[in-house]
């Protein structure tokens, strides 16, 4: 679409006098189909054209009469309406998606850019909450994403693996823990002891103390206590790895709070000598009462530094360490402010790279319609959420196709899929719902829909006896309204891509694909592919290469595989 889009644009600079990055902006989709492939409102360009906007598309569509690529123009009422010359259009696009699919969506907007994105990022020996579970997923397709569109990507695990809690696990850990226990669970038992530490601690206030000492003696480097902190990490981090590799999620680094214990202090100095820091109350803070925000703390009155601190050193870090041009902080809406604080104080320290930072919030999820919370009673895991979702992902196929060669494999895919899509086809910033029921639903708008579609014109492939590479785009010389639709979906892969990237947001893709495979279910149902005669077959065959394609890399842009079979 974007090469179309450029060439009508080129050819209304010179009338219209404006820029062809402006008019391509200006193109939109007319809500009815039936009245063309695109339109150029001209209302805007009344004023300095000084002519009616009936006039000016009246004008401009015989301009636009003159172009190979557009069929037919039909000016109403102050709209330009195009309709494409379709077998340029579906030669162009097929041929694209069969020899280069990533043109087809990619114009390279990231080369020579370089972008850390820090997602995931749990906190060791607390729960693996749904929020983690939210960063995890779209983090993963922001990575994948901005990496299609030219960025060189980092992908940053800021685990919290530093702070008092651990000085209270150390404690109860000593008290009530379990060598083994820890061993076979870490992340439910560690958490088990966190929580039997508040709980006893709420009779035995000394527990506090206890774990303040412990804390202070992992600060001071105590062997006891070290190494106690690193096995934690070490077991937690096998299991989180777990979990990872469901989901198919690497990172580039494992980079923890603690990693920037000894690179704090240079930050705060250069704070405090370019007059930042003040004294409030005892604490050293940087005053943004300018700018309508509570003070940002940097060290607490007893000298430790926060979680802020960290972050001041991490993003110095990831700038001058990892070369990154852009942060990106993909953490849950609760955050804002101090992601808010962060960024402003940045500004103010001079780095030149404050502009480009980006925090990626998004909203909560629920599940079975219940807010989750990791209080008490109320955690769920999300190993254990992929887990049964791969159960009856296996149940389904069990019944659906028994004798599916590689039914396990198929079914992590699907149960994982379905998850996956569950969170990513909503908007970003809104809530989003949980049942199995539902994300698992073969005919809603589900992972396994999708997926099952692309296996659908795998299918198709399969039957035709043609390799991949015997395919190629035949015109067959006409081309029905489902066929077209199909092509034209095809066509806005760049355009989904781009807005994507640009606005953080995997769900504009995940709604993409739907699209896709709406358009690709019609065009199945409509038109016979392997019985149709010799041109048909082939154009058509081309078609469903070209989908089978474009749905695997943007099935693979949203974290999802692409089985062939299921
Ligand atoms: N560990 C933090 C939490 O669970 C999230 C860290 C996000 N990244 C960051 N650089 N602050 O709340």
């Amino acid at each position: 679409m974007k090469a179309v889009k450029n060439t009508i644009a080129k050819a209304l600079v010179q009338p219209t006098g404006l820029t062809e990055a402006d008019l391509v902006q200006m193109l939109e989709y007319p809500p009815n189909p039936q009245l063309g492939d695109l339109a150029l409102p001209c209302f805007k360009l009344a004023k300095s054209l000084r002519k009616n906007p009936v006039q000016i598309a009246e004008d401009l569509a015989s301009i636009l009469q003159q172009l190979p690529e557009v069929d037919a123009v039909n000016p109403t009422g102050g709209f330009l309406n195009i309709s494409l010359n379709r077998s340029i259009f579906a030669q162009d696009i097929i041929q694209s998606a069969l020899t280069d699919t990533h043109r087809l969506f990619s114009a390279d907007r990231g080369k020579g850019l370089k972008a850390a994105v820090d997602y995931s990022s749990p906190n060791i020996a607390k729960p693996f909450s749904v929020g983690h579970l939210r960063s995890t997923i779209i983090g993963e397709s922001i990575v994948r994403l901005m990496r299609e569109d030219g960025y060189e990507v980092v992908g940053v695990n800021h685990l919290g693996d530093w702070g008092t809690q651990f000085g209270k696990i150390i404690a109860a850990y000593l008290h009530w823990g379990d060598e083994d226990a820890v061993r076979a669970n870490p992340v439910r038992e560690l958490l088990k002891l966190y929580v039997r530490f508040h709980d006893e601690a709420k009779t035995n206030p000394e527990l506090e103390d206890e774990g303040r000492h412990w804390f202070k003696e992992l600060e001071e480097g105590n062997e006891k206590a070290v190494h106690l902190w690193q096995w934690f990490i070490d077991e937690s981090l096998k299991a989180f790895k777990e979990t990872y590799d469901l989901l198919g999620v690497q990172f580039d680094h494992y980079l923890g709070e603690s990693f920037y214990n000894d690179k704090m202090e240079p930050v705060v100095q250069e704070l405090r000598d370019k007059g930042l820091l003040v004294k409030d109350e005892g604490a050293e803070v940087v005053d943004l009462s300018a700018y309508d925000m509570p003070p940002a703390i940097i060290k607490k009155s007893d000298g430790t530094s926060i979680y802020a601190t960290r972050d001041l050193a991490a993003a110095d870090y990831r700038h001058r360490n990892l070369g990154a041009d852009k942060l990106v902080y993909v953490v849950g809406g609760e955050q804002r402010l101090h992601f808010q604080q962060l960024f402003k104080v940045l500004e103010l320290m001079g780095r030149s790279y404050a502009n480009n930072c980006t925090h990626v919030a998004f909203g909560f999820m629920s599940y079975n319609g219940e807010r989750l919370s990791t209080r008490r009673g109320h955690i769920v895991y999300l190993e254990d959420v992929l887990k049964r979702a791969i159960d009856e992902a296996q149940q389904i196929i069990d019944e659906k196709n028994p004798t599916l060669p590689n039914k396990e494999e198929v079914a992590r895919s699907v149960g994982v899929g379905a998850v996956v899509f569950n969170d990513l086809k909503t908007y970003r910033v809104h809530d989003v719902d949980f049942r199995y029921e539902d994300v698992l639903n073969f005919d809603g708008e589900t992972g396994p829909y999708v997926q099952y579609t692309h296996a659908r014109a795998c299918s198709v492939l399969r039957k035709a006896n043609k390799s991949e590479g015997e395919i190629s785009f035949v015109d067959s010389g006409s081309m029905s309204e489902t066929e077209w639709g199909l092509v034209f979906q095809l066509g806005q892969a760049n355009e989904a891509l781009t807005r994507a990237v640009d606005e953080y947001d995997p769900s504009v893709m995940a709604r993409y694909i739907l699209q896709v495979c709406h358009a690709f279910n019609r065009f199945y149902h409509h038109n016979p592919i392997l019985q149709a005669e010799a041109d048909r077959r082939d154009q058509r065959l081309a078609l469903t290469l070209a989908t089978r394609k474009v749905l695997a890399k943007a099935l693979f842009l949203i974290g999802l595989d692409a089985p062939t079979e299921m």
